[in-house]
């Protein structure tokens, strides 16, 4: 029976690997390494029987506890973590001391084609002390619009980014855990590997808006700004300097990229097709209002 450790358990992405493992019904034991277990116990249904372990990417000395015994983890990068030097180089060499050697790792579309971004030095890392791994390069999200987007959509009817027409590959994140669950339930058959993750549909925000607009009442607009207003109007509104340089790079730099890769990988997988964005626009207008 392998031991699976399950990163950023709590978040976006760590949640739906979580419930698709256990749909699958994996002979694996599964745990959450979270650093307040209490808190977790919250986000986490009940009914989801798994083991919780402390574990903090900040606090090395979490580290052994958590890897003990732990046949492959599931890692992925918190937002507000870029210093992969300090924080992921430890962690990798604590990989390698409790005799971790498979890693299925979430990184982002393109992370092989830009060294200035965080996925691509953790990906280095993973490679470079030689663990087995597979790569899970995602494309954006659709979920953005209903997290860090939300509040201006519900609070300004407003969706206030540095992208202008630039567009952005959308997939929906239950459709990244499935195939996340997958990997890493199949980890030999995909082991050192690096996979596209992404949906059918290549659109920019005045797309997207307009679709969002066909399911609620009070319609809302797309503002493209330049990177230097961005900064200064999510500054004021309280953005940590770290998240707000993460989401000019991921918002900016599209506009002078080529549209992004469509990779049939998910479909191939499971057999279905990838959530559209009127699905998921349908499935998540009570959001929107
Ligand atoms: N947004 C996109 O379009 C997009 C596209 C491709 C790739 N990505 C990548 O996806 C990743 C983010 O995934 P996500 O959306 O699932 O993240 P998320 O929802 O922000 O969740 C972050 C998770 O990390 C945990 N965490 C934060 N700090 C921690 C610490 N010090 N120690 C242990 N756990 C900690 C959080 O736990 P708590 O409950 O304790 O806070 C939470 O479970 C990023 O690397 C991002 O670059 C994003």
């Amino acid at each position: 029976m392998d031991r699976i450790l399950i990163t950023g358990a709590t978040g976006n992405i760590g949640l739906e690997v979580i419930n698709y493992l256990v749909k699958l019904e994996s002979p694996s034991k599964i745990f959450a390494g979270v650093r307040n277990i209490e808190k977790a116990k919250q986000v986490i249904p009940a009914n989801i029987r798994i083991e919780f372990v402390e574990f903090d990417f900040k606090n090395p000395h979490t580290f052994k506890k958590a890897l003990s015994s732990i046949d492959r983890v599931f890692l992925l990068r918190p937002p507000h973590i870029s210093d992969i030097e300090k924080y992921f180089k430890p962690l990798i060499e604590s990989f390698i001391k409790n005799n971790v050697r498979q890693v299925v790792f979430l990184s982002v579309q393109g992370a092989e084609r830009s060294s200035i971004i965080p996925h691509n030095k953790i990906e280095k890392l993973i490679t470079g002390y030689g663990l087995d791994y597979i790569f899970v390069r995602p494309s954006y999200f659709m979920q953005n619009l209903t997290t860090t987007l939300l509040p201006d959509i519900k609070e300004k009817r407003q969706i206030i980014l540095p992208s202008g027409s630039a567009k952005f590959n959308w997939i929906d994140i239950k459709n990244i855990g499935e195939a996340c669950a997958i990997l890493i339930d199949k980890f030999s058959e995909f082991q050192n590997q690096a996979i596209e993750i992404t949906g059918y549909e290549n659109k920019n925000f005045d797309t997207v808006v307009s679709l969002i607009n066909q399911v609620v009442t009070k319609p809302i607009h797309f503002k493209s700004v330049n990177p230097l207003a961005f900064y200064r109007i999510k500054k004021s509104s309280g953005m940590a300097k770290g998240m707000i340089i993460v989401m000019l790079l991921l918002h900016f730099l599209p506009r002078f990229q080529k549209e992004p890769n469509i990779s049939n990988f998910y479909e191939n997988l499971t057999g279905k097709r990838p959530t559209s964005l009127r699905e998921f626009i349908k499935r998540e207008s009570a959001k929107f209002h």
